[in-house]
């Protein structure tokens, strides 16, 4: 064959393989308002920058006919590219071809891209849309899965990865994204579960929709399974790149510092003011981020997932961080089993991947009653301690009222070897609130006093007392558990100097496997 046939050819099979199943299913996904997996892959990446691999692979299955449909690429489409100019790997399953159902070379194909990954020390990200194992292929198929599994765990802590659900991801299938850092779905034409509605009907009887039983809402305000919800795909596909743009490429790196315009100095008087006099009032604590991080920009992961807790990406004079906030505009901020579970994957992430911690307190304390305990409060609030105490990553913690009790410790204290700990004139740095307290201390004499008022008159001395004592931050202070109480307005200038001086803090655990975090 000449040359210019050779070559030919070459075209030929490209186009076939960008055809994937073929252009009536094609139509099909454009007319649900999906794109097709290469498009997505060209969306996401950097314009021209795609290298893709594995185009010629077709599956080996004779079962049920299937030799006589054999598609280039197999369903789904690998390779690397660049985002901000940075490498990742990219997979995206194409619904087109089987459902975007997986066979045995189509998890090789996977497998392959993210073993280059690791070895590069690249992100990888995974464009989720497909029916799951592909039926005719068996246990192969499950097979390919547990090999995609195994690889993300192995990947866990050493290169962020990413998962978009674009489309069904049901049964086993919806391990591989569960095992990454960070779940993104789309609204209305995507959802997860173990097991769809028509089987929840026979097992347990229960009517429930797709929608409300695996849809992006669902996973994003009930279950916590998905971190972020995008309207429409190319929102999605943004969002997966903002988000990138926080992270390193691999644990073994800083996340990368850019060029910043808001001046590092930027007074915000309006932060002197935000604290309420009543300390029962609650106020935003987002309105505080906004004053503080650079540009007023922040990424806000689980937005409607545990509300009590804002875990969030922002910057700091263009260096990276992960902001934790205690949220008292919501169940006054305080801890529960889903704000510990939440915050605590959110720190782990940012230890892992080297992104300083800026905590921001103010919590009333642990949820208290039956439903939390039955819950097991106890091994979830653990958590957020374990991975607090157990974080090496420079961390800041600004008190900025209340805190109280065990969530005091929890929330970066000092002696969870948190390394700068500034407190506002507002904090109030106790065991508990004062009335809870007064209660406590008291209750013999207070009994004992007959009447009505000389009771009130008697607790809200003691109140007073307690609050004189208590309800500042010198207390803490004097102790050297807060290093100083700052201005509000200038908590800016401190946390970014904070963070240039811990720049280059080292600090370890002692060797061990691993640590066993209350799980
Ligand atoms: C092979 C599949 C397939 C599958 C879909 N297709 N799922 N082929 N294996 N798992 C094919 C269909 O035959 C069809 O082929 C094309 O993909 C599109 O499917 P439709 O049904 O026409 O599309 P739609 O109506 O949008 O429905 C999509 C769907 C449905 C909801 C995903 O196809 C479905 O329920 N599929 C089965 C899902 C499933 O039970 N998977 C196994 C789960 S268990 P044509 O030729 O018509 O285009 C599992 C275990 C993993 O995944 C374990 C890991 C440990």
């Amino acid at each position: 064959m000449a040359i210019e046939e050779k070559i030919k050819k070459l075209v030929e099979l490209r186009e076939k393989a960008r055809l994937g199943g073929g252009e009536k299913r094609i139509d099909s996904q454009h007319s649900k308002g999906k794109m097709t997996a290469r498009e997505r892959v060209d969306y996401f990446l950097d314009e021209d920058s795609f290298e893709e691999f594995d185009m010629f692979v077709t599956h080996r299955s004779h079962n049920f006919g299937l030799e006589k449909q054999v598609f280039l690429s197999d369903g789904v489409i690998t390779g690397h590219g660049t985002v901000d100019g940075r490498v990742v790997y990219v997979f995206a399953q194409d619904f087109t071809v089987f459902g975007g159902s997986l066979s045995e070379t189509y998890a090789q194909k996977i497998c392959k891209v993210m073993d280059q990954a690791m070895k590069v020390g690249a992100p990888i990200i995974g464009l989720n849309d497909s029916g799951g194992a592909r039926i005719q292929e068996g246990v192969t198929s499950l097979a390919g899965y547990a090999d995609i599994f195994q690889r993300n765990i192995m990947a866990s802590g050493v290169i962020p990865q990413l998962s978009a659900i674009l489309g069904p991801c049901a049964g086993g299938a919806v391990y591989s994204p569960a095992l990454t850092d960070f779940i993104l779905m789309q609204d209305k034409t995507s959802y997860m579960f173990v097991t769809g509605p028509k089987v929840v009907k026979t097992v347990t009887g229960e009517d429930i929709t797709t929608e409300d039983l695996g849809g992006a809402v669902t996973h994003a305000s009930k279950s916590g399974v998905s971190h972020f919800v995008s309207e429409t795909e190319e929102e999605g596909l943004m969002m997966l790149r903002k988000l990138l743009s926080y992270m390193p490429q691999n644990n073994l790196e800083d996340p990368p510092i850019t060029e910043c315009h808001d001046p590092s100095d930027r007074r915000e008087d309006a932060l002197n003011l935000i604290i309420p006099e009543n300390p029962n009032k609650p106020y935003d604590v987002k309105d505080v981020i906004e004053m503080l991080v650079d540009n007023g920009e922040f990424l806000e992961t689980q937005r409607q997932y545990a509300r009590n807790i804002v875990t969030a990406f922002a910057k700091f004079n263009g260096m990276p961080v992960g902001i934790v906030a205690n949220q008292p505009n919501f169940l006054a901020g305080v801890l529960d089993i889903n704000s510990s579970r939440k915050a605590a994957r959110f720190v782990r992430f940012c230890d892992a991947f080297n992104i300083p911690l800026v905590t921001l307190v103010d919590v009333p304390g642990f949820l208290p009653g039956s439903m939390q305990e039955y819950g097991g409060i106890i091994t979830h609030g653990a958590k957020l301690l374990f991975a607090y105490g157990e974080a090496t990553v420079p961390k800041v913690t600004i008190t900025l009222r209340k805190s109280y009790g065990g969530a005091h410790d929890v929330m970066s204290s000092k002696q969870l070897r948190g390394d700068i700990n500034y407190a506002w004139p507002t904090a109030e740095i106790a065991v508990m609130g004062a009335q809870g307290a007064i209660e406590v201390l008291y209750l013999r004499e207070i009994k004992a006093i007959e009447k009505e008022e000389d009771k009130i008159k008697f607790i809200d001395e003691k109140i007073k007392e307690y609050n004189e004592k208590f309800a500042n931050p010198y207390n803490a202070a004097s102790y050297g558990y807060i290093d100083d109480v700052i201005e509000p307005r200038n908590t800016r200038f401190r946390i970014i100097r904070a963070l240039q001086t811990l720049a280059t803090k080292k600090d370890t655990n002692p060797p061990k496997k691993h640590g066993n975090i209350p799980l």
